[in-house]
């Protein structure tokens, strides 16, 4: 059985249906890609999958369970963890507490039991610490760990968005254009980390991107979607040479498309 399961996923918005009948498995540990042009109805299946929108029809299923109509916290508490472009980090707040926060937020521990520091209140603090430093070490932002979020530069805050999505201990990330705005080492880089995310602590990744060198370099399989179906389906190599997909890209240069303006 497949992590997660889209079955028939359809939304409309008024006259507008933006997804259409949309199936879709993601398998343990892989790395799929769902691209389109803009307008093809990528974001609205993120905000389907992760509870911020209800569908008009259509079933989703994460880990073996129906997750249509649970709450977004209650979705990201059973591991299915979406990263936001720069919207969840705390300006103010140091990378390294912003990790630690990201943690309690999959927690759940009532503010109150944090006033009394019991054995179990300090042993927890001890594990979010403990995970922040591990988290900040492997994307290499240690060395910004009591810097606020505000002064990081770019890529080091897109990356310490992905620090916030590993802290709260996903089994499966979504990621909304996470190259957007990096320059060519930064991608390079994600590259590898996000190889890395699936290969060696076996988190599943769904990735919305526009940068085609970071779809074609990470992903198992590529989901191509237009108008709100989807029209193409298969390795980097058959979705890059199959003729629907690069008439939806026509005129858009399909090897070297520049990064959308995040949705
Ligand atoms: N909340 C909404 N209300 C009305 N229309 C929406 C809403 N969200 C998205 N749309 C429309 O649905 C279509 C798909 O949008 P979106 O999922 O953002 O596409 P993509 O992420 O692929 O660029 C677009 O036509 C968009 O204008
Ligand atoms: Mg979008």
């Amino acid at each position: 059985m497949a992590l997660l399961e889209i079955d028939v996923l359809s939304k409309s918005f008024g006259g507008l249906q933006a997804v259409r009948d949309i199936s879709l498995a993601v398998d343990d540990g892989e790395i799929v890609s769902l691209i389109g042009p803009n307008g093809a109805g990528k974001t609205t299946v993120f905000n389907l999958v992760t509870g911020y929108l209800p569908p008009s029809s259509g079933r989703i299923r994460f880990a073996g369970r129906d997750i249509v109509g649970l709450k977004p916290h209650t979705i990201a508490g059973l591991g299915l963890v979406r990263t936001f472009q720069i919207t969840n980090v705390f300006p103010a707040l140091s990378v390294f507490d912003n990790i630690v926060a990201a943690h309690y937020l999959k927690a759940r521990v009532p503010l109150w039991k944090t006033w009394f520091r019991d054995r179990a209140v300090a042993a927890r603090e001890a594990t979010a610490h403990a995970a922040a430093e591990e988290v900040m070490g492997f994307l290499g932002l240690g060395h910004r760990r009591d810097m606020t979020a505000e002064n990081l530069a770019y890529g080091e805050l897109r990356l310490l968005e992905l620090a916030i999505g590993l802290g709260a201990g996903p089994r499966m990330l979504l990621l909304d254009e996470p190259a957007a705005g990096l320059n060519t080492e930064e991608s390079a880089r994600l590259v590898t980390l996000l190889r890395e995310i699936a290969g060696t602590r076996g988190i599943t990744i769904l990735i919305v991107e526009h940068d085609m060198n970071v779809v074609m370099e990470v992903s198992h399989r590529v989901v191509v979607m237009n108008f709100g179906e989807k029209i193409a389906e298969g390795s980097p190599e058959h979705v890059r040479q199959h003729e629907q997909v690069i008439e939806a890209y026509l005129g858009r240069g399909f090897e070297d498309e520049a990064p959308a303006t995040p949705a």
